[in-house]
């Protein structure tokens, strides 16, 4: 690459050059720098970060090419109530997005954005959601006055030159995305070391298609690919255009013979996407030859194939994982992953220079700094219940790193899907596995989904909400459209992928949970895929088709019987109380809902 200032933009596409001098107009940074990509730039970033106490090289033999951050104690997730769809119309936002009139929040957004980057470096920062060039992928440039963005998003997309040349041959879309920390510098005025406003706003216009963040400079907040790009914005791209953009994991499973399988799952946020999505089978299973591998953790693009197949890709190129769990026992290939070329927000820093989380070992160090900067001690936290590292902490690890990648996870034209797997975190109620009856009504179960809530988002963790298709935080318009949109991608496909449901978080009476997780989803799964292909034998229930315990492969581990029975039992009282709480969610969407689900509510009351 020939050495040149980064101040010379490097597109020649009039339009990004006018939209950009238009953006310093109204933010008025200190210089403007046009982003390459390239290794020199992330490093020098880097290193400006660690002179300006945003960042910490971590011990370069323990955690290569690592670095360390701690967010403002007021901006460690994501933002639900300060995320607004500005479509035209309140109605095509629906009553599950946060909506203000689009002339009025332009109005405001000039206001905020008004010199919101003085004294700062505004980054021109052109990236891919997709692999650069392939028919699935988009273009996007965010404008953002935070160089911790830039670099995380060199991990999470692909970035710079290669996408100018996209830009520059204009045949695609470019999606706006403009983003400041809101924390303007005068002269001679010392910087935060987390740089943020209290006052947050992300900001979708779905019909122009553009993003506008302000004041955080964190997580899905920040990283604008991400959230708002890839779901909020995708969706009405996807609806418009015939396809489908999700909240999903995909994952590979190979079997002894060889014979692969691509399933895609829908899974809230902080419910084991990214453990599934990397998990190793036991033993007993890897000694048979079946293989398990990743396309993606978090999202996932899906358009029908020239046959008529469903295909999919991941339009991110890194992790941003939840930290803490996460360890060689829960998920080795996320462990791998990490070891290097990673940075670290909100977890503990070790005396050694390293990283530690919760549940990362079984034992905690002696001591650590944590998340907010203080000393903490395992005493410390018997005493006051302190954690180390936040419940939100995260990794931004590359794709590229994860022992499990998959073969085929950059392919253009994405990988196949033979089964889509929705599921949720509840004690109660819901089986282990079923599986829907057809399209229809795996769209229904997608549809009223629920989970308990988590740290990803501020609200009341534990909490159950119905989270449709895990997308409730995302679906860029109006619910009840989104699944008529479900329901009409049948017509558009010679083959749909047959749809299930798990839970791996079932409780007993005692609150213990009765099913061991992680690896040993590997028996689920195994079933599932079996039942797309026609091998595994299901029976009918009032909620769907269900294994039988000796359907489900039990080699290698002792698993009562009379375990697997409360795991998939059906309970009627239980039962009647979550379709009223479908009905809560219907009610609210009631104006737009599609006949097909109320059709389906009805056959599930019958049936049970
Ligand atoms: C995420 C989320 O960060 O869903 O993936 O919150
Ligand atoms: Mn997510």
């Amino acid at each position: 690459m020939q050495s040149r200032s980064p101040s010379v933009p490097y597109s020649e596409n009039k339009h990004l050059l006018r939209w950009v001098d238009k953006v310093a107009d109204l933010c008025k940074p200190a210089a403007v720098h046009w982003v390459d990509g390239s290794q020199e730039e992330y490093d020098a970033l880097c290193s400006q970060m660690v002179a300006a106490g945003t960042f910490t090289k971590l011990n370069e033999t323990l955690w290569p090419g690592c670095y360390y951050a701690r967010s403002d104690p007021s901006d460690v997730a994501r933002v639900e109530d300060r995320t607004f769809i500005c479509s035209l119309s309140r109605e095509a936002a629906g009553p599950t997005n946060n909506w203000v009139n689009p002339y009025e929040m332009r109005r405001k957004l000039r206001g905020m954005f008004s010199g919101a980057m003085r004294g700062r470096t505004m980054y021109v920062l052109p990236f891919s959601m997709g692999p650069v060039g392939s028919p699935m992928s988009q273009i996007g440039v965010q404008l953002t006055d935070s160089p911790y963005v830039v670099v995380n998003m060199r991990i999470m997309a692909r970035i710079g030159l290669p996408v100018y040349a996209e830009i520059d041959k204009a045949e695609k879309r470019v999606v706006p995305c403009v983003h400041s920390l809101g924390a303007p510098l005068e002269p001679g005025e010392a910087d935060a070391m987390w740089p943020c406003n209290k006052e947050k706003y992300i900001v979708h216009f779905p019909e122009t298609r553009e993003i506008w963040s302000y004041g955080s400079g964190y997580g899905g907040n920040a990283l604008l690919g991400k959230k708002c790009f890839a779901l909020r914005i995708a969706s009405n791209m996807a609806r418009d255009e015939g396809w489908m953009a999700e909240h999903m994991l995909i994952l590979g499973v190979e079997d002894p013979k060889g014979a692969k399988s691509y399933v895609a799952a829908a899974f809230p946020s902080a419910c084991g996407k990214t453990n599934f999505a990397m998990l190793i089978p036991p033993s007993f299973f890897k000694e048979q030859g079946w293989k398990v591998t990743t396309v993606g953790d978090d999202i996932a693009w899906i358009r029908p194939g020239p046959d008529g197949r469903l295909r999919a890709i991941n339009p991110e190129a890194g992790f941003f994982g939840v930290a803490p769990g996460t360890s060689t026992k829960t998920n080795p290939n996320a462990m791998a992953c990490l070891s290097r070329n990673t940075i670290f927000t909100n977890v503990a820093l070790t005396p050694e220079g390293g990283v530690w989380w919760e549940g990362m070992t079984d034992m905690p160090p002696a001591r650590c700094i944590d998340w907010q900067g203080k000393e903490w001690t395992p005493a410390l936290a018997k005493e006051t219940g302190a954690k180390a590292a936040h419940p939100n902490s995260r990794f931004t690890a590359p794709a590229r790193q994860c022992p499990s990648i998959d073969a085929a996870w950059e392919h253009p034209d994405g990988v196949p899907i033979s089964a889509i797997i929705f599921g949720g975190r509840r004690a109660t109620t819901m089986p282990l596995v079923y599986q829907a009856f057809n399209w229809t009504s795996g769209v229904y179960t997608g549809a009223t989904m629920g989970s308990e809530m988590t740290a990803a988002a501020a609200g009341t963790v534990g909490k159950v909400r119905r989270d449709p298709m895990a997308m409730l935080p995302f679906c860029g318009y109006h619910m009840g459209d989104y699944f008529l949109h479900w329901i009409g991608m049948q017509k558009r496909l010679s083959e749909t992928p047959r749809i299930f449901h798990v839970n791996w978080f079932r409780k007993d009476e005692e609150g213990r949970f009765l099913w061991p997780g992680y690896s040993e989803n590997m028996r689920v799964l195994k079933w599932i895929v079996e039942r797309v292909r026609g091998q595994a034998l299901g029976h009918e229930s009032p909620i769907g088709w269900v294994p039988a315990y000796s359907d489900i492969e039990w080699g290698g581990l002792d698993f009562p019987r009379e375990d697997f029975e409360k795991l998939q039992r059906f309970d009627r009282a239980a039962w009647r109380a979550e379709v009223i709480g479908h009905e809560e969610l219907f009610l609210d969407l009631h104006d737009r809902l599609p006949k097909e689900m109320v059709y389906e509510r009805e056959l599930l009351i019958c049936r049970m």
